[in-house]
């Protein structure tokens, strides 16, 4: 078995290589200068990964593998454009870089390259797997509107962040991982397992995430620092620190989220400091995580085929990029 170092070694490899022959450069380059930016790779390694818990890594797995990627970074650029972010990776966006026009259509013709590499796969795997495929896109675009509605709202509830997350970051880590645990010829049971030690996981994720984008290293993390806060992002640091505060820091934190002063990100991650965000934060994680790996412990395979996973488990929580 091969661990995520190695598979993500053996991903990289083949995936980093032009993907749009086409001869249209003012459409193509921003495409193949966004993929060239890298990334870490995790969902395509993720379904490999789950392939290969049941068994010999199959070719299809590398066509879904693909697939992922190629869709993954469709959703980063247009996302990008929502966020109005302008750093990714360490290097410009795509919109900032070029246009705005030209950030959709990169990210549409990515998106169709995705369904392409999907349309490679065998026969008995192809129904079953656009399915998926199709349901985690749709869920995505929920997630994102969602996302999008909070900004205008100061009253979301952590129940409504969770399920925010879980439907724009979680059910695509949750589907990659699932996909190729079909590939690798899993049961239905073991489906459903590895779907939601993915899901859960995924929520962890997102959770580090935001508070990568709050606290994280800028070097090291690669996008703009308190890019949430200046989006008025409803992340668990937001609404934690709006639970806790005393009263004229909550004031003080509802008037620099309705406003746009210039120290507008010192101050509200004052706050977030103040409420004790830390150790919240990691007690929000670890939860996440610990219902996670009970999942993946409850799949019916030899214990020491999981390794991978647990250490990819550890890795995404942990991670400072
Ligand atoms: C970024 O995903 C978007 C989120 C769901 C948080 P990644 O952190 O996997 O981004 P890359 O592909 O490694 O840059
Ligand atoms: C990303 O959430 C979710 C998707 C791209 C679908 P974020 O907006 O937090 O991701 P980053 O921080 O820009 O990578
Ligand atoms: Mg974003
Ligand atoms: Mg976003
Ligand atoms: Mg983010």
């Amino acid at each position: 078995m091969f661990s995520f170092e190695e598979l993500t070694k053996q991903f990289a490899q083949r995936f980093n290589t032009r993907h749009f022959p086409g001869t249209v450069p003012s459409l193509y380059e921003p495409a193949e200068y966004f993929l060239s930016m890298g990334g870490k790779r995790v969902r395509p390694v993720m379904c490999l990964m789950a392939n290969e818990l049941f068994g010999d890594i199959y070719p299809d797995a590398w066509h879904v593998a693909d697939a992922i990627e190629l869709f993954h970074n469709f959703t980063l650029i247009h996302d990008d454009i929502m966020d109005k972010a302008t750093l990714r990776r360490g290097m410009q966006t795509v919109h900032a870089k070029y246009n705005e026009p030209t950030a959709l259509l990169a990210g549409d013709v990515m998106m169709i390259t995705s369904y392409e590499c999907l349309s490679k796969i065998n026969a008995p795997y192809l129904h079953k797997l656009m399915n998926i495929f199709n349901k985690t896109a749709k869920e995505l675009c929920e997630g994102q509107q969602l996302d999008m509605d909070f900004e205008k709202r100061d009253n979301v509830t952590l129940e409504e962040y969770l399920h925010m997350i879980t439907l724009k970051t979680s059910v695509l880590l949750a589907a990659s991982l699932q996909m190729g645990a079909i590939i690798g010829g899993s049961g239905e049971g073991n489906q459903d397992l590895i779907y939601e030690f993915g899901k859960n996981l995924g929520i962890a994720f997102q959770v580090q995430d935001d508070y990568l984008d709050a606290f994280g290293d800028p070097q090291k993390f690669g996008k703009q620092p308190g890019g949430d806060i200046l989006a008025n992002k409803k992340t668990f640091l937001l609404i934690h620190a709006l639970e806790v505060a005393s009263a004229s820091q909550k004031k003080e934190l509802l008037g620099l989220i309705s406003g746009n002063a210039p120290d507008k990100v010192a101050k509200t991650l004052q706050i977030f400091r103040d409420s004790k965000v830390d150790s919240w934060s990691k007690g929000l994680k670890d939860k996440y995580l610990d219902i996670a790996l009970k999942h993946l412990d409850d799949i019916a395979v030899i214990s020491s085929r999981k390794k991978p996973l647990q250490e990819l488990a550890g890795f995404l929580v942990q991670r400072e990029y």
